[in-house]
């Protein structure tokens, strides 16, 4: 039986306002790739109210390091235990999926978690890719793990699910262009092309797509016709490291080209209270930046109103 509290929020207009703390059942947590796992929790009432680019607080019950729980972005929601795809209305939804790469201390433990285990998370959290404007053709980008982010964007965006009371703006075409170290890293693209995302990869090793960056597949993407004219009516997702979120920033800034990043910065609490998330990010109107906690102001911004780190 799910017992669910609201968590206590630091403001009256942040997106913590409406999260559930719970504590979930694992479904299954099965290898998808080199050390990425996808994980399946029963959270209906988080579940229920996820929607694309938005993430949830884990961590272990029992477990006292790390103490703190971690961010894992929604990869999708789920009616049914099986992988019955959420087409239905949001309300129904009662599990949710991550994928996370096991590298630190809270994933590594993570990817030991077996069915019927317990996981506490507090979500969804955060303001997701909902600014992100119809377009002709929305191209998601995505650097090593960073496609977590996207694949509920895509389905949404071409009219494969619906998440939260809203409908979203919609885009004719979707295409992934995801760049990794190695073949070996890509897991469940398979999930997008179901979607009816066409994938692009590429690595830096050469092993899977094209020998390179995402930066290479956007330069093919342009040369191939998928930027259309104006370029106004393209627009990019991304997700990543930040120097490619940086670079990527650059690229579709100097075509005119409007571009979302989903920032990972380390976060602690997730709804606002311990400052750790904190980004440099400028005012809209006078461009001066400032500190910002991108847990409750983001985890997603326009690019252009990101200060990159140098
Ligand atoms: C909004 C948001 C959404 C996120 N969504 C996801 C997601 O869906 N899936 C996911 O896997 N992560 C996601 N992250 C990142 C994840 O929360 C962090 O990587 C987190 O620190 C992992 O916790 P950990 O305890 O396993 O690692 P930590 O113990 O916190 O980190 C251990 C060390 O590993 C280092 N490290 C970081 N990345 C790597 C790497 N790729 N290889 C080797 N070493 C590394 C760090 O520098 C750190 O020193 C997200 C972050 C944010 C803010
Ligand atoms: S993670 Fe605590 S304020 Fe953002």
């Amino acid at each position: 039986m799910e017992e669910t509290t609201r968590v206590n929020a630091p403001s009256s207009s942040c997106f913590a306002d409406e999260a559930a703390y719970t504590c979930a059942k694992v479904v299954f947590n099965r290898q998808i790739a080199d050390r990425s796992f996808r994980i399946r929790l029963e959270c209906p009432a988080i579940a229920a109210a996820a929607v694309p680019g938005q993430f949830a607080m884990l961590r272990l019950p029992d477990r006292h390091d790390p103490l703190l729980a971690r961010p894992l972005a929604f990869y999708d929601t789920f009616i049914g235990a099986e992988d019955d795809r959420p087409s239905g209305p949001p309300a129904a939804r009662r599990y949710a999926d991550f994928v996370y790469l096991a590298h630190g201390k809270f994933t590594s433990a993570l990817r030991h978690a077996k069915a019927g285990d317990d996981v506490v998370l507090w979500g969804p959290l955060g303001n997701g890719f909902a600014a992100v404007p119809p377009a002709d053709h929305l191209v998601l980008v995505a650097g090593g793990i960073g496609q977590t982010a996207l694949l509920a964007l895509g389905r949404e965006r071409l009219g494969g699910a619906a998440y939260g009371p809203t409908a979203a703006p919609r885009a004719g075409r979707a295409t992934l262009c995801w760049g990794a170290r190695t073949a070996a890293m890509f897991g469940d693209a398979d999930d997008f092309r179901a979607a009816g995302i066409e994938v692009r990869l590429a690595t830096l090793d050469g092993t899977a797509g094209r020998p390179g960056t995402v930066i290479d597949l956007l330069e093919d993407l342009a040369a191939d016709g998928g930027i259309p004219h104006p370029p106004g009516r393209t627009h990019v997702a991304c997700c990543g490291p930040d120097g490619m979120m940086a670079a990527i920033a650059a690229w579709t800034d100097r075509r005119g080209i409007s571009c979302h990043a989903s920032l990972e910065a380390p976060m602690a609490c997730g709804i606002g209270i311990c400052f750790t998330c904190v980004a440099r990010i400028r005012d809209e109107e006078s461009g001066a930046w400032d500190y910002r906690r991108t847990c409750i102001e983001g985890p997603v911004f326009a690019t252009t109103r990101i200060a990159w780190e140098d």
